[in-house]
């Protein structure tokens, strides 16, 4: 049984994720900061408890992540998903830029996806075939160029050139490091007038990253598994 460790596994397109891979009989191992109050993912653990755990993690917190990884110390992880993102707060402007949410933007898209591969690389590293999928965005294209969003924006284009860098420094251990825009989404962060749902971002994502191949590390794919221009 292949298995997958989601980040922010209790809402939005981790929740979906997480629903897909435990579906198709993956071990799913689903993280996300407040299990005793993630309802959805503990109903989800509930339907598949033969394959399925919900585990506390902070991606910004080193503690939270050797706790959990010493915890998981002797699984094999084929897959490692860094989904859990955040905006970056109201004030991205030119007028007005809230300076702390953009440094915590920068923790958590940029820094924690690092941090949870380094926690997380001796299980990697029992797996014959090691995959990690980070969830970016289009927002952090380089060859798109659109106005405001600074702190989103800055912190997506940075974690591409991070696992960019990561896949350069890991082909020689077979390593298969991808990058993923999933659409625009109906989630909290998506709004209401996004393109797709959840679920429909979630099974185009499921389907590249349960078929990942050598010839993909490195790159930056859209949820329907086209490549995305960086
Ligand atoms: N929705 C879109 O249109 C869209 C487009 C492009 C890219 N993305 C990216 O897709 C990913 C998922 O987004 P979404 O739309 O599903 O967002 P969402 O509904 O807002 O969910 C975000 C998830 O991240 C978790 N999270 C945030 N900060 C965390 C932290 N410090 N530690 C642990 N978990 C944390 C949240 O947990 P809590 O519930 O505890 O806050 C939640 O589970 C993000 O990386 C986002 O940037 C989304």
């Amino acid at each position: 049984m292949p298995s997958v460790l989601i980040t922010g596994a209790n809402r939005g397109i981790g929740l979906e994720l997480v629903r897909l891979f435990a579906q198709n009989a993956w071990r799913v191992f689903a993280c996300c900061r407040a299990p005793e109050k993630a309802a959805d993912l503990q109903q989800l653990a509930a339907d598949f408890k033969g394959n399925m755990t919900v585990h506390s993690l902070e991606v910004t917190d080193s503690l939270s992540i050797d706790a959990l990884a010493q915890s998981l110390k002797e699984e094999t992880l084929d897959l490692l998903v860094n989904n859990a993102g955040i905006m970056g707060g109201e004030r991205q402007g030119v007028q007005e830029m809230d300076f702390g949410a953009w440094e915590e933007t920068f923790r958590v898209n940029t820094i924690a996806p690092f941090r949870i591969f380094q926690g997380f690389l001796p299980n990697l590293k029992r797996s014959s075939a090691p995959k990690v999928a980070t969830i970016s965005s289009q927002m952090g294209s380089l060859s798109r160029e659109s106005a405001g969003a600074y702190a989103y924006r800055s912190s997506k284009a940075a974690v591409n050139k991070v696992m960019q860098t990561l896949a350069c420094e890991m082909a020689m251990e077979n390593f298969i490091i991808t990058l993923f825009h999933p659409g625009w989404v109906k989630t909290d962060m998506g709004g209401a007038h996004a393109d797709i749902t959840a679920s429909e971002s979630a099974a185009g994502l499921y389907e590249k990253m349960s078929n990942l191949e050598p010839g993909d590390n490195g790159k930056f794919f859209i949820w329907n598994g086209e490549e995305h221009p960086w």
